[in-house]
């Protein structure tokens, strides 16, 4: 580690001595960072941190080139990367879940619930309560009972092939009993024992290894080590709790699925419960989080399903999440250190975030050394000053937090933050505007931070997802000006020979890029949309803009007419539900700047944008249709009408237009209907829209 006291100092007032001394130590600390990313899957720094550690490194060198060292980050990227895994298409997606706090949000779950299945207040609604084990969870495939393919969850969709690995658990049935789905993929968690965790480690540390931060990541890289037999020597368990396809469902609660688990020869974990109310549930959270350091595998918190699983099939997900499940996550890990010294991140769209620097603590066991400080008012509420003692928190895989100051361990000589008026990174004035609680830096496309963060957005998982193009190489690459624009990226082979003067790249893993590239060269429309990085939309509002529109041009067009709020592209924009006025304001604000209009351009000549195929039976009646619901439906609410709709392929439109093709009306239906009318529109009541998708 370099001395901290060395590193604070302005680079300006280093002598060459220390300079090079600090190039010597950073390129050891950093390399040890890309052995940890790269090889071990065990990062032991946040990816802020290790930005700041390459841009120090950056910084010295500029001021001393003459001491840019050989093994210099600056001139060798990364490590090689694991020769990888096969990848694995999961036949159902592996879902996330949604996480609440309190119990009020336990309540409200459950009161959302039955609002969305129009049951009763009082209606009692069964949930099964377990354990959420903090693993990682993965996909088990039976075919005609044996186990054939064994995945890690990945992006939901598509995890990596582990099956040689997972064989080598005990816990994971290698067949199936008759009786068993012909065609079964079993889900569950991968975890080690705390007892386990903590031999492990010292095994590691005897043998000159390093230990792992905790069971979780050692879970994690004891699963996916290219060689089976490491896996085998590492004491991994497994408890199963869900499933994705299943060629026969001869259960019809989660409770009953759990059961037949256990007949199949699986785990399932022993503190599950079935519940017959929320307050049954929370007498099971309180029983649980108090013996929960007892227990000798790490969880953090509770899950509730609805039990029932035709309630589960008509309640079915939004985004990633079912939402017939929750998670209660325990409260906050929490710990005292200091505040070393605040700094200000700059994001892809401008915004200002203070973080600070801690003196290192764990908590939770995790070591922390950075919290986000949210922003000015945050700071300046909490008065939260450099040299302070702080509570840091942190939950689950949420940033860490700074909750409060301890003003009796305040020294004499501290001073308020002032949080700085101009963009550290390029120097531009960072105004706050009005109603808004972040600071923005005015630099736009001339901030550096900006361009490289919007890179790095461009080239993530959910967006472009080009594999071998992390955020460290699209960093090195920006700083020696190989990709300035996202469509640079497309023409890296005209820049193959730079880059194989880096250290790090051979012929072999260059090629590999590009080929990587090249195979983002079809692009459906929702991630490109996604790609831009545009204020406020994210993955699902990408989604619906891409539902909406469908293809690339269609969708560029109206987003350019819709800066106009007395357009009809305005209004039909706005009609599509999830979408607002202000989002409205971001794209027509991207669409109006020249420069981002020539980034589309440019990509445009790159890229083949996929047309948007709705991801449904387009043999259903209603697909592609656009359906407005209106007045009080008899027997399904608002919110299960429209995720019925959107099932079959349909979109649901918050207003009336020319557009429209179905108007569903039910009781004490108003002006919609009226206009509904007047347009000459179809004109459904609820049960000829019921039987018209066959329900
Ligand atoms: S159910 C369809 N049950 O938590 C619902 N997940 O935060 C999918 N997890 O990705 C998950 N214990 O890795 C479920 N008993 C449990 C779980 C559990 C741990 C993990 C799982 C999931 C994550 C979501």
């Amino acid at each position: 580690m370099t001395d901290p006291t060395l590193r604070r100092l302005p680079v300006e007032r280093l002598t060459e001595a220390q300079a090079a001394a600090e190039l010597a130590a950073l390129a050891e600390e950093i390399a040890q960072h890309d052995r940890a990313y790269y090889q071990e899957d065990a990062p032991k720094v946040s990816d802020a941190e290790y930005d700041e550690l390459r841009l120090r490194n950056q910084a010295v060198e500029a001021a001393f080139p003459a001491l840019v060292r050989a093994d210099s980050p600056s001139v060798r990227i990364g490590a090689a990367p694991s020769a990888g895994f096969g990848k694995v298409v999961h036949a159902r997606p592996m879902l996330s879940l949604g996480n609440v706090f309190t119990r009020e949000d336990v309540a409200e779950f459950i009161a959302g619930i039955r609002r969305f299945l129009l049951l009763d207040e009082e209606a009692p609604v069964e949930l099964t309560a377990e354990p959420k084990i903090d693993g990682l969870s993965i996909s088990l495939r039976y075919e005609n009972r044996r186990f054939v393919t064994g995945a890690t969850r990945g992006d939901g969709r598509t995890g990596e092939n582990v099956t040689a690995n997972l064989l080598t658990l005990a816990d994971v049935p290698k067949t199936l009993p008759p009786g068993a789905p012909v065609v079964l993929e079993v889900r569950g968690e991968v975890y080690m024992s705390r007892t386990d965790f903590l031999a492990l480690n010292s095994r590691q540390m005897e043998a000159g290894a390093k230990p792992f931060a905790n069971p979780r990541n050692a879970a994690a890289g004891s699963l996916r080590q290219l060689d089976p037999s490491i896996t085998a020597s590492r004491p991994l368990r497994l408890f199963a709790y869900a499933w994705g396809e299943a060629s026969e469902e001869s259960w019809s609660t989660q409770w009953a699925f759990l059961d037949q688990l256990e007949s199949w020869g699986f785990a399932t974990n022993p503190r599950r419960q079935l519940c017959a109310s929320v307050d049954e549930a929370l007498a099971v959270y309180d029983r649980l989080a108090a013996d929960r350091h007892g227990l000798d595998y790490d969880i953090d918190g509770l899950v509730y399903k609805i039990n029932r699983l035709d309630w589960q099939q008509r309640l079915g997900q939004v985004s990633r999440a079912p939402r017939w499940a929750v998670a209660h996550k325990f409260p906050a890990e929490q710990a005292r250190t200091i505040v070393r010294d605040i700094a200000i991140q700059v994001g892809r769209t401008g915004t200002l975030t203070p973080v600070a620097n801690l003196e290192p603590v764990t908590v939770g066991g995790v070591v922390v050394s950075r919290a986000t400080l949210h922003n000015e008012d945050y700071i300046a509420e909490k008065d939260i000053r450099v040299g302070d003692t702080v509570v840091v928190q942190r939950a689950g895989d949420v940033i860490p937090q700074v909750v409060e100051v301890v003003l009796d361990a305040r020294p004499p000589s501290t001073a308020p933050f002032v949080f700085p008026a101009t963009c550290p990174a390029c120097g531009s004035h960072a105004p706050r505007h009005e109603g808004e609680a972040a600071r923005r830096c005015s630099g736009g496309l001339i901030c550096p931070a900006q361009a490289v963060e919007r890179l790095k957005h461009f080239v993530s998982r959910d967006a472009f997802d080009i594999e071998g193009l992390g955020g460290k190489h699209v960093e090195a690459f920006w700083t020696d000006g190989l990709i300035h624009r996202p469509s640079d990226i497309f023409r890296l082979a005209e820049r193959r020979d730079d880059i194989l003067q880096r250290e790090g790249w051979g012929e072999k893993s260059v090629d590999n890029l590009l080929k990587a590239v090249d195979e983002r060269r079809r692009i459906s429309l929702d991630r490109l949309i996604y790609a831009l990085g545009i204020r406020q939309v994210g993955q699902a509002t990408a989604r619906l803009l891409a539902r909406q529109y469908g293809s690339f041009a269609l969708w560029r067009q109206a987003m350019g007419e819709a800066e106009n709020p007395e357009s009809d592209a305005y209004r039909e924009l706005l009609s599509v539900d999830g979408i607002g006025a202000s989002m409205i304001e971001d794209i027509a604000a991207f669409m109006a700047e020249p420069h981002n209009r020539e980034v589309l351009d440019d990509l445009e000549r790159q890229v083949t944008v996929e047309d948007f195929v709705a991801p449904v039976v387009t043999t259903s009646p209603v697909a592609g249709k656009t359906v407005v619901f209106t007045g009080t439906l008899e027997t399904m609410s608002r919110g299960e009408a429209k995720a019925g709709a959107e099932a079959l392929g349909a979109k649901v439109a918050g207003s009336v237009s020319k557009k429209t093709d179905y108007v569903v009306v039910g009781a004490d239906a108003g002006s919609k209907a009226k206009k509904a009318q007047e347009l000459g529109l179809t004109v459904l009541g609820e049960q000829d829209w019921l039987a018209l998708i066959g329900t």
